[in-house]
């Protein structure tokens, strides 16, 4: 295991440390020293980890913001709750919010203190692995409206993010697999050979667990370091699978899946769709698929309606000017290889790369989602 405990994150807009289990009270105190701190976390992660965060922070400074469980309170009201807790507390320019939750929490948190007052600072202590490994890195702090997913929010760096594996412990299997996800999407795009590791006996394995979390955050950190704000087209390949996830979720009104397991479905429809236009060995294809099985994840939705299916994809921020935008991988390897010869190829990750395509025959879009009917 990495002796370094913890990820330098440098962006434009902030430079700060991911602190991976090394989670004490000095080290927070660190940053909650003389402000007041506003918690934001929902009921059933408060009820559970109570006694957890009021021996972490010092508990006269802190006051609470308790908000329902779930992926559809991530709307404008459970922010002005949170806007409304934070005055009521009377947070100055100086105070700090702390996020404590999943990737629900996080993205509200980021989103609540970048606004409150014209922004001040955040803190994440994300208790989800999905959190761990991508919402809490990176500043994105997106909420959900009637029109999608994400599409009202900003990029808000937090001042840091405790990583605290304990949590891992008391996640249901289902809340570890969709973190995996994440995980498998993130070594897809940008270090295919670290896949290889990925099976369902090395998953229990919690040394191999925070090997993994701390790669996939290291390569969420070089995203975000390079494009902080999506601007360059690399960031913006962290939305593998997304694309198909987001409508995948949105037919579902996201109560059916979990995000990270729209998004495991969405990778397989991205690979269906960059198998068919000829970029990616459908040999890779399978062994993505594969790891998202081992990893306890579905992979193949069953598309109710395809014409509103497609609709949906036009909802999706990547789609500009009308064009849609999907982020596919592309393999450079010849069609008869097997896949042993492909996974001991000495450049693995050189071979295997995710790209950006708004060039899609809307034929072929139909073509796929037939497919999934
Ligand atoms: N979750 C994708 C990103 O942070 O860009």
């Amino acid at each position: 295991m990495q002796k370094k405990q913890f990820i330098q994150v440098n962006t434009k807009s902030k430079a700060y440390k991911v602190y991976i289990d090394s989670v004490n009270s000095e080290l927070l105190q660190k940053y909650t020293q003389n402000k007041k701190v506003l918690i934001i976390s929902n009921e059933s992660i408060y009820k559970l980890y109570k006694s957890y965060i009021e021996n972490l922070i010092d508990s006269k400074n802190a006051n609470f913001c308790i908000l329902p469980d779930g992926e559809k309170f991530k709307n404008m009201k459970s922010i002005e709750k949170i806007l409304d807790a934070a005055f009521q507390a009377k947070l100055n320019r100086n105070s700090l919010m702390i996020s404590f939750g999943g990737g629900v929490i996080s993205d509200m948190t980021g989103f609540a203190s970048g606004i409150y007052e014209r922004g001040i600072d955040f803190l994440s202590i994300p208790t989800s692995l999905l959190a761990m490994v991508d919402a809490s890195v990176g500043g994105k702090c997106g909420i959900n409206n009637k029109y999608g997913k994400n599409l009202v929010g900003l990029f808000h760096q937090p001042s840091a993010v405790f990583v605290d594996m304990f949590f891992l412990k008391s996640l249901p299997k289902r809340e570890i697999s969709a973190g995996l996800a994440e995980i498998v999407k993130i070594f897809s795009c940008f270090n295919f050979s670290a896949l290889k590791v990925i099976e369902s006996k090395t998953l229990q394995d919690s040394n191999i667990m925070k090997s993994l979390i701390f790669n996939s955050i290291k390569l969420k950190a070089f995203v975000v370091e390079n494009d902080e704000k999506e601007k360059s087209g690399l960031r913006a390949l962290l939305n593998y699978g997304h694309t198909f996830g987001h409508s995948i979720e949105l037919e579902c009104k996201f109560r059916t899946f979990l995000h990270g397991e729209a998004v495991a479905m969405g990778i397989i429809m991205a690979n269906v769709l960059s198998v068919k236009l000829g970029i990616l060995h459908p040999k890779i294809a399978d062994f993505i698929e594969s790891k998202l099985r081992s990893c306890g994840l579905p992979t193949r939705y069953k598309i109710k309606n395809v014409e509103q299916f497609y609709e949906s994809f036009f909802l999706d921020k990547k789609s500009v000017d009308s064009k849609l935008h999907f982020v596919l991988l592309e393999s450079s390897f010849s069609l008869g290889l097997s896949l042993e010869s492909m996974l001991e190829t000495a450049n693995l990750d050189s071979k295997i790369k995710a790209t950006l395509r708004n060039d899609i025959d809307k034929k072929l879009i139909f073509e796929v989602l037939n497919e999934f009917c």
